[in-house]
């Protein structure tokens, strides 16, 4: 079997399209929706996130903010940003690009973000909202993953799936969304004996680990649906997923290219988000001057 591609580029060209309507009808009732970004530090990866995230909004027709800090900033400048960006109005959407240097404390800096701006969905309330399956914003990456998973036509309720990676940004939130499906779900992670032994099990695989080469041919059941959510640089220059792609599309169903599959949808699903959190504030769901979370209605 040579699997079928999930095209990510194709799939987020498509919900681009959309989102001019959205954007237009947003002007209409005098908003323009905002997404503020701050970067810390000069590290060439966060660089280029940044950069696509900012280059999507000029696409979509979200103004972007964007707000560099040098690496030694002191956590209290990052706080006190926050602070102003919480209460502009002009601003629907707050972004902290991660990692963060280590004299900032990640939490705190996250949890100072009014929730109903938190369009990473990273606060410790979406992170809840997603534990209940009540999710406003939910995290980008995986849920480009989810998008991309259901244009395969596959009902996951009841499927064996296998996240390998747990980390906070992808791969606890992708497991809990899976969950919510009704998969049942295993979580990979460093420390996991065997890995080999739960792969072999999933009738869909998500990779989010940042090594390459790490799923090889005899690891994947045949028939498996294989999301590939690394993007690793070569030596040579090459950007490469965590799955060995050559050989596993030869047993895999589906699988998603590196790059060209979950990649596009990551920042698609910034905008979407961000268009979400300004539709809420149009429509007073939202609340200015953002209150903290524990004094928000219940909705
Ligand atoms: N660093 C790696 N992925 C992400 C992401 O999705 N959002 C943010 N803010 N930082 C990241």
């Amino acid at each position: 079997m040579s699997a079928r591609i999930i095209d990510g580029k194709h799939l987020a060209r498509r919900l681009r399209g959309r989102f001019r309507e959205r954007v237009m009808a947003l002007a209409t009732r005098g908003v323009v929706p905002g997404l503020a970004v701050i970067l810390v530090g000069d590290s060439p990866a966060s660089q280029v996130y940044v950069a696509n995230k900012v280059k999507a909004c000029e696409e979509s027709g979200v103004r972007s903010f964007m707000h560099r800090f040098p690496a030694d900033v002191a956590e209290t400048e990052l706080l006190d940003r926050i602070a102003a960006f919480n209460l502009d109005a002009a601003m629907h959407g707050i972004l902290v690009q991660l990692p963060l240097p280590p004299q900032v404390d990640v939490r705190r800096v996250l949890e100072s973000i009014v929730v109903d701006k938190d369009v990473d969905g990273f606060h410790l309330y979406n992170v809840g909202a997603l534990v209940v399956g009540n999710s406003i914003f939910p995290p980008c990456t995986p849920y480009g993953v989810q998008l991309l998973l259901e244009t395969t036509g596959i009902d996951v309720a009841g499927k064996n799936v296998v996240v390998v990676g747990a980390s906070n940004i992808v791969g606890k939130p992708m497991a809990l969304m899976l969950l919510q499906k009704e998969a049942t779900v295993t979580i990979c992670h460093a420390k996991t004996r065997d890995l080999a032994r739960h792969t072999i099990d999933a009738d869909i695989l998500v990779v989010a680990a940042g090594k390459p080469g790490l799923i090889k041919e005899e690891m994947v059941k045949e028939g498996a649906i294989v999301i590939d959510v690394g993007i690793n640089r070569l030596p040579d220059g090459r950007i490469v997923g965590d799955v060995d792609f050559d050989v596993v599309r030869e047993r895999a169903s589906w699988i998603t290219p590196v790059p060209g599959g979950v990649g596009p949808m990551t920042v698609t699903m910034l905008i979407e988000n961000t268009l979400r959190s300004a539709e809420r504030f149009a429509n007073g769901e939202a609340f200015h001057p953002p209150q903290p979370f524990w004094q928000v209605p219940a909705r």
